[in-house]
């Protein structure tokens, strides 16, 4: 005869193969707030300006990002097959600025915003619809989300360069400013009313007259 008993796995040395699940613990680290001390020669008041200005940024370029796949997705019309895909690598470039910014954060010692809903309250960027919009709708909407990094990160370089945070400057310069500036250029010739055909100003062409 077999006994009842719960067969649980041998434990050696307190270690034991089972996964915990559900385990739960206060945070080690408060939103806001930076570690005191890091080997950056960078004083604590200085890392918690530049991560509080850099979370602004973040947030607005995670919204930027998600801007564009909405767009790539609901992007229609004879340019679809066009915008489908600048508008994809745009996407890209924009999610790799948002780990290059989160990642500054984090090693000067902040926390990185993350999840939707905190990104949804910290935004400047205005709401976009769920529904799908207009070619130059999308196009106007993406530019003013832009518009908006690119005057933040303006601020931003020159307060990081004041308060002598040469990486964040750099970060802020070389990535965020000029890849926003050549990603605006891109749409703002989609707003260019062009003739694809015809020409509208100049002389008639002979075949025309
Ligand atoms: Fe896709």
């Amino acid at each position: 005869m077999s006994s009842k008993r719960t067969q649980s796995a041998p434990v050696h040395n307190n270690f034991n193969a089972q996964p915990r699940f559900h385990q739960k613990s206060p945070e080690i680290q408060a939103y806001g707030t930076v570690s005191h001390m890091l080997p950056l020669e960078l004083e604590e008041p200085i890392r918690l300006e530049m991560t509080e200005q850099l979370n602004q940024l973040l947030a607005d370029t995670m919204t930027l990002r998600d801007l564009y796949k909405k767009s790539h997705w609901q992007t229609s019309g004879p340019t679809f097959y066009q915008l489908h895909l600048l508008f994809d690598k745009h996407y890209g470039e924009q999610a790799e600025l948002v780990d290059a910014i989160a990642e500054r954060i984090q090693l000067l010692g902040g926390i990185s915003i993350a999840m939707a809903p905190d990104v949804a309250e910290t935004t400047k960027i205005e709401r976009a619809p769920r529904g799908r919009e207009e070619v130059p709708v999308q196009l106007s909407r993406l530019l003013d989300a832009h518009q908006i990094i690119i005057g933040e990160a303006r601020i931003l370089a020159r307060l990081a360069s004041k308060l002598e945070d040469d990486g964040t400057n750099d970060l802020v310069v070389s990535d965020v400013l000029r890849g926003n500036e050549l990603q605006a250029w891109f749409l703002s010739e989609h707003l260019v009313e062009m003739p694809l055909v015809h020409a509208v100003t100049g002389s008639k062409s002979k075949s025309a007259a």
